[in-house]
């Protein structure tokens, strides 16, 4: 007979079973059902709802259960619905009575919300470590490449030179944004529900402060309904980890892109490359790839999550019960890419010498050229225009402005003399380019002071 079924009078059809239940899922929420539940037959002792003795034998039968189910000792059961009940289920099998007392005071809406804020709570912080490991790779893929000239570009033309140190800090900002926004959603997470019962609390005197300082959280839910409906932390959850995935596809695919032998600029770890069935040739950046793709998995759980939420009155429904595989799936993933992710930059290796004639091509000096006019006194607009007509020129000529002869400079300015050269270089250009936040030398070596002490902080 089900846990619930003093008011029927029939067993529930066997497809309504399948339908209904999520241990097939939910399972893997044992540990952090059972440790609620320990908090809560703890409590229940000492504020004198059953006794000290009826909680002490609950909370040791219930550390037996978790020692069984981590050595795969226990069988859970379709029928038993969820890993609420098939947890309790076990417990009232081995101990009878004194175990139908451990659900007083508390309904599976709460307990669910326990649950899953635990899971949720231990997830960010197994993220942010991996976090912490890629911003290391970064940095140190940084501080060996401050001199390592590159193209930077805008609409994938390129624009300016900027060196590989410079562009590697910018994917350290953004994964230093990630962790700094899943420590804020560890803060909404770590509110502690029980007591909020089905959804209007209980009768039951029971010690809120007490569950939450045993399972340490920061904080009670506010509100009976909201605690037991809200998962506005799950959904920030997976808005972080889908803007970690949007971070990690455009890294995927300018890896791929550099890989590529168009490109050139990189070249993958053979143990981090795949081959192809049949093109013997092949070495194929497939885990930057699916790094990419992923982030398609993570977005759909994000989605998943919001259309789940955004209908339902207050307060729990069973739509709810939708949240797990989203959450999951979108945590195995994340827990998946970036490691593997970090590895493949750890193991790149770089072809500094096509990086840098990439950036010897392409005019990506005329900006400067331009400054350099202005600096001699013209106004900017007018440089501009003198830099276009003197590219124009160039590519007519198919020389770099760097080729041309002062002669053929003055014919565009006279302004212009011998320092022309040092000012267009690429060096210059670079570093140059001192603005904090800058690709210069000193400016990355700032930004990457700021990184480690960043990472020190935490
Ligand atoms: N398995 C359910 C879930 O995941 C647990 C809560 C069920 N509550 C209920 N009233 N049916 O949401």
């Amino acid at each position: 007979m089900k846990l619930w079924g003093g008011r029927f009078n029939k067993a529930t059809d066997k497809k309504v079973d399948d339908f209904n239940s999520s241990i097939s899922f939910d399972a893997r929420l044992y540990k952090q059902d059972i440790l609620g539940s320990i908090a809560h037959a703890t409590m229940l002792g000492k504020a004198g709802i059953i006794t000290e003795k009826e909680s002490e034998l609950i909370v040791k039968t219930l550390k037996e259960i978790l020692v069984d189910v981590e050595n795969d000792k226990v069988t859970f059961m379709v029928d038993a619905e969820d890993i609420h009940m098939n947890i309790e289920t076990i417990l009232i099998e081995r101990i009878g009575d004194v175990g139908k007392k451990l659900h007083t005071g508390r309904s599976r809406n709460d307990q669910v919300a326990l649950d899953i804020r635990m899971y949720v709570k231990d997830e960010i912080s197994a993220i942010k470590e991996m976090l912490i490991s890629l911003m290391n790779t970064i940095l140190s893929m940084a501080k060996e490449n401050l001199d390592t000239i590159m193209p930077g570009y805008t609409h994938l033309q390129k624009a300016q030179p900027i060196t590989f140190a410079h562009y590697c800090m910018a994917y350290f900002q953004m994964f230093k944004r990630d962790f700094e926004r899943l420590t804020d959603c560890y803060k909404r997470t770590d509110v502690m529900p029980l007591g909020s019962g089905a959804l209007a609390g209980t009768t039951f005197p029971l010690d809120r402060e007490l569950v939450k300082d045993l399972l340490n959280f920061s904080a009670i839910t506010e509100n009976s309904l909201d605690g037991v409906s809200d998962r506005d932390f799950a959904i920030e959850f997976l808005s972080n980890l889908s803007l970690i995935s949007v971070h990690l596809s455009r890294m995927s695919e300018e890896m791929i892109l550099f890989n590529s032998h168009e490109f050139s600029y990189v070249e993958m770890d053979d143990a981090f490359s795949t081959g192809s069935s049949i093109m013997p040739q092949k070495k194929n950046p497939d885990i930057a790839e699916l790094v990419r793709g992923k982030s398609g998995r993570v977005f759909g759980d994000l989605m998943a999550l919001l259309t789940v939420m955004k209908g339902i009155p207050l307060a729990y429904n069973k739509d709810m019960q939708e949240d797990k595989e989203a959450i999951f799936d979108a945590v195995d993933t994340i827990k998946m890419c970036l490691p593997v992710f970090t590895d493949m930059l750890a193991t790149l290796s770089l072809k500094k010498d096509n990086m840098r004639k990439g950036a010897a091509g392409g005019f990506t000096n005329a900006t400067d050229y331009a400054d350099y006019l202005v600096k001699k006194g013209v106004p900017f607009r007018e440089a501009h225009g003198i830099s276009g007509k003197t590219v124009f020129y160039c590519i007519s000529k198919d020389k770099a402005l760097e080729d041309l002869t002062l002669q053929e400079f003055k014919e565009f300015s006279p302004l212009i003399e011998q320092d022309v050269y040092d000012a267009i270089s690429l060096e210059t250009c670079v570093n140059e380019r001192k603005i904090y936040g800058g690709p210069a030398k000193e400016a990355v070596e700032k930004a990457i002071s700021n990184g480690e002490t960043f990472l020190k902080s935490i």
